[in-house]
């Protein structure tokens, strides 16, 4: 019921909140590289680990029937039929650089979250240590932003432009052959629409759209912790989260904006994937 869901958006308000003050006040002047992943570009730092295991430890204490999926090691399973996706900092590249566009994104989700289709999230926040922002949301509640000075609105997504005036995200995630599927969809989709913006945290580009900073997004190879709290701040504020043809979110492919401009995007896509051909 709404009292539980409200429970479950205060947890992750409470763990992101305070993770990003972990990842803000500790982050090293010199960040050492913990390992890579994919290719040398995804520098996944000590900190990323350092604050998933401060989060994994605080959900433990609050709820500990619950599962948990992080994007660093150390999963859980649980009893309560709930999962907690967690992305400790998403924007890996910007907190290296210091460029202020990373989030805690966490999330309470129902299902399998590593079968697409088969989960979907019912509360979650994203927050943004640097700029004080903080998104959430959870079913039926509406989508909420929050400002460094504390003031709270609720999102509500206005009529979007057609494609040929959209601003659209995306992003490209680290491996050298998604990149060239990548640049082979840019090459599509890029003379369609307004200009396209590569921000650099998949959580937080899903929350500009939902507010109104972007009028769109898409990306290949998005995971659940990536996009589990954002999925929801965007429906809750009346946008449409799909893969392509109208398919559930998945790695493949995940499309975000208000109709009808997701739709056009999602067809715009679904030949651009033809054209790009083979990742
Ligand atoms: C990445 C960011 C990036 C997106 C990648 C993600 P990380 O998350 O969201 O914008 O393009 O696909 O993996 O690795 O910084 O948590």
């Amino acid at each position: 019921d709404d009292a539980q869901l409200a429970e479950l958006e205060q947890v992750a308000l409470t763990v992101a909140g305070e993770a990003g003050r972990f990842v803000v006040d500790e982050r090293p002047d010199h960040l050492g590289v913990a390992r890579t992943k994919s290719s040398a570009t995804d520098v996944v730092t000590v900190m990323d680990q350092g604050a998933q295991d401060l989060i994994r430890a605080r959900l433990q204490g609050l709820r500990p029937s619950d599962a948990f999926l992080g994007e660093e090691e150390g999963g859980s399973a649980g009893d309560s039929g709930l999962t907690w996706v967690v992305d400790p900092i998403d924007g890996t590249v910007n907190y290296l650089y210091r460029i202020p566009s990373y989030a805690v994104s966490v999330a309470a989700v129902v299902g399998d979250p590593r079968v697409p289709g088969q989960w979907a999230p019912v509360a979650g926040a994203v927050v943004n240590p640097v700029t004080g922002e903080v998104f959430h949301a959870r079913v039926g509640g509406g989508a909420w932003v929050s400002g460094a000075d504390g003031r709270e609105r609720r999102l509500a997504m206005a009529p979007p432009p057609d494609l040929d005036q959209a601003l659209v995200g995306t992003g490209f995630g680290y491996a050298v052959q998604r990149r060239r599927w990548q640049a082979a969809m840019l090459l599509e989709v890029l003379p369609q629409v307004r200009d396209i913006r590569r921000i650099g945290s998949a959580a937080l580009d899903i929350c500009a759209v939902a507010a109104g900073n972007l009028d769109a997004y898409y990306e290949r190879g998005l995971n659940p912790w990536d996009m589990a709290a954002a999925w929801l701040v965007l429906t809750e504020a009346g946008g449409t989260f799909t893969g392509l043809a109208g398919g559930p979110p998945e790695g493949a492919m995940v499309v975000a904006a208000a109709e009808p401009l997701h739709g056009q995007l999602e067809v715009v896509l679904g030949a651009a994937a033809d054209a790009a051909g083979q990742e």
